[in-house]
């Protein structure tokens, strides 16, 4: 049976007592928020929602595309995510850490409730941070970074988290976009059984800048040596024990921003994507009821960083406003082998298991058949995020990790979104594999052309989504222009800007939608985005480098990888060119900026009117035949010397 073409239906025994149980439920509700959409919102928004004190509108459009939701109405996430779980859930496991070197924490949700009342007094008495100030957060997967988010939600402070994985120059450009004023981080943690540090990437990004900086709290974790600024920096694990044990939360309003998080757009400046704090927590808590149908004893692990949108929505803010259990694993799930996610899907009885296909194809490489080692019987629901992913990975992940009885919800959605947009449901949408089938109840979203005509079926398009959503993103921090300009400029339907994702996808005759990938100049390594824009900024600072021009090459487990073509200057570096430019983005962005190929070619191929034909280069790069005209170049040849560099590379 090929993969492709048949359909998997829902398994009936999940199905039974699933939130959505039929396409019938999911059209149902749809079509309710078709024709009442303020309604559909409201009545979800009454029930899900601890409201402090009541909204007065549902949807305020009148300034769109900065849409409003909930208008004037106040909560607060963290009591969203803990202290109203306390009455019936304070001995409920809220967060079930298990470290690199496997030992495991149970932190219960009066144990939360503790740990976070501690962090907020900590951060407001101790450094004064403020409603609305900007707490950069540079962490490792350990439970204080989730204490520190909600510390921040809890005092209405607006986290910003960078990834442990950029650079401290990265570190610095985000910290002085915020101007934020406290950093948090750790010594460092491990991984893969040693101690890696990060203390010492936030010590030189305050030496380049980040004169907003007043204070570096410091979580110890590995205990390894580090530099200590005297006045500035301070130590989190000998603070903490004075702290009171009650802070009482900030009333927010619901379009307070919660946090920011920066990402990568088709320019050479990471977007500060701002998120609301009602319409957010909405949709992080119902997604989890629908996608992934959370039950009072799962146990819920997503294997994202908390640097990520997924490891916001579906760590931290989802997982705890819908009162589950949710795992936090500090390592890589390929150490000490193969097993080791196998391993804790069996200790720790999950449920639901979230990742991404670029670590299913890791795991299917290393390790076809681990899984048969270990007892997966717990497993009710797989998903899958940040690519498309392939039918082997699909097909592997179906049979031999969720054995033939999981439904696989392949969820399309990005940091911009924050939450799922398109996906199948489990108990409900008979599924075709690699394919994100249907958006979800209450998100409109359609194919269409660039002038707003709707694509036929099987004609592929610009994914956008036509009505505002709760969860949408809300501005780009300082820079509303850009937000206007980045989502709201490029497709307009009956005279109205939609939201455009930078996707193309397309839908089949059954209304299945298929993401097709970006169209923009963004690259997908290993579900990271990157912007070739901003890879070109960073290698264009190396004072050899003349010109410079950045495609992806597809990667048989990265899904996509970086290729990069340099001129250099007059003379010639005598270093490895390879080594010497992965330096520098490594040190200008960060470790997932590595590049597979750097080919230093003579020139680039460019019009009479000086235009790179980038089409040109991706083609090259693809090992594909070039079938652009390629007379009308300045210079024809080069064509031929660069793919004979390509080849040999
Ligand atoms: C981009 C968003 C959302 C969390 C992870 C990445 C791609 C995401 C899928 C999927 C095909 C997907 C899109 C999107 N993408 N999910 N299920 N199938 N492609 O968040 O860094 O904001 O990237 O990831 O291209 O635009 P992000």
């Amino acid at each position: 049976m090929s993969t492709e073409k048949h359909i998997y239906q829902p398994n009936p025994k999940f199905a039974k007592d699933a939130a959505i149980n039929s396409m019938d439920a999911y059209w149902k509700l749809q079509n309710k928020a078709i024709e009442d959409y303020e309604g559909f919102w409201k009545g979800f928004a009454d029930e899900k929602i601890d409201w402090l004190s009541a909204y007065n509108k549902v949807l305020d459009e009148s300034n769109a595309p900065f849409y409003k939701w909930f208008t004037e109405g106040r909560l607060n996430v963290s009591n969203q995510c803990i202290d109203r779980h306390l009455a019936d859930k304070a001995h409920k496991t809220a967060i079930l850490f298990e470290g690199d070197r496997g030992e495991v924490e149970e932190i219960t949700y009066a144990q939360l409730a503790l740990h976070v009342n501690r962090m907020a007094n900590l951060l407001r008495h101790e450094f004064n941070v403020q409603k609305g100030d900007r707490v950069v957060l540079y962490m490792p997967m350990i439970p204080e970074a989730a204490y520190a988010m909600l510390a921040c939600t809890r005092i209405g402070a607006v986290h910003s988290i960078v990834f442990g994985g950029f650079s401290s120059e990265a570190l610095k450009d985000r910290i002085e976009d915020a101007e934020a004023k406290v950093v948090i981080t750790a010594d460092g943690a491990y991984r893969k059984g040693k101690p890696y540090m990060l203390k010492q990437v936030v010590d030189a990004a305050l030496e380049q800048g980040g004169e907003s900086i007043e204070a570096v709290i410091v979580v110890k974790r590995n205990n390894e040596p580090i530099e200590w600024v005297e006045g500035r920096d301070h130590n989190y694990n000998a603070l903490i024990e004075s702290q009171h044990s009650e802070c009482p939360f900030e009333l927010m309003d619901s379009e307070d921003p919660l946090f920011l998080l920066y990402t990568s757009g088709s320019t050479g400046k990471p977007k500060g994507v701002q998120h609301s704090t009602a319409g957010y927590i909405l949709w992080a808590q119902m997604t989890m009821e629908w996608v992934f149908d959370i039950k009072d004893d799962d146990v819920f692990w997503c294997t994202a960083d908390i640097g990520w949108i997924t490891g916001h929505t579906y760590i931290i803010y989802g997982p705890l406003a819908a009162g589950t259990t949710t795992v936090m694993f500090e390592g890589v799930p390929t150490y000490p082998d193969a097993g080791r996610a196998w391993k804790m899907v069996q200790d720790h009885k999950i449920t639901q298991f979230y990742t991404a296909p670029t670590a299913i194809r890791v795991l299917h490489k290393m390790g076809e058949d681990e899984p048969k080692k270990y007892d997966l019987s717990s497993l009710k629901i797989l998903g899958t995020v940040g690519e498309p992913i392939d039918p082997p990975a699909w097909k592997w992940y179906y049979e031999t990790v969720g054995n033939s009885n999981c439904a696989i919800v392949d969820t399309w959605w990005q940091t911009e979104t924050g939450g799922h947009i398109i996906s199948p449901l489990p108990g409900a949408t008979p599924i075709k594999p690699g394919c994100a089938t249907f958006p979800l109840p209450g998100i409109m979203t359609e194919i269409l052309s660039y002038d707003g005509v709707v694509k036929k079926a099987s004609e592929p398009g610009l994914l956008c989504i036509t009505k505002p959503w709760p969860s949408m993103i809300r501005n780009i921090w300082g820079d509303p222009e850009r937000y206007v300009k980045a989502y709201f400029s490029d497709v307009e339907k009956d005279g109205k800007a939609v939201y455009f994702s930078g996707d193309g996808a397309v839908q089949d005759e059954d209304g299945y939608i298929t993401i097709v990938g970006r169209v923009d100049d963004v690259i997908n390594v290993s579900g990271h985005r990157m912007g070739t824009a901003e890879i070109e900024a960073a290698v264009k600072k190396d004072d050899h480098v003349a010109e410079v021009a950045v495609v992806s090459r597809p990667h048989e487990l990265k899904g996509e990888s970086i290729f990069i073509y340099i001129v250099l200057k007059e003379g010639h570096i005598n270093k490895n060119i390879k080594e010497h430019i992965n330096e520098v983005l490594c040190s200008e962005i960060g470790n997932i900026a590595k590049a597979d190929h750097i080919i230093e070619v003579p020139g680039l191929p460019k019009t009479r009117s000086g235009k790179i034909m980038r089409r040109i280069l991706r083609s090259i790069a693809k090992d594909e035949e070039i079938t652009q005209d390629i007379s009308t170049l300045e210079d024809p040849s080069i064509v031929e010397e660069i793919i004979k560099k390509a080849r040999e590379a």
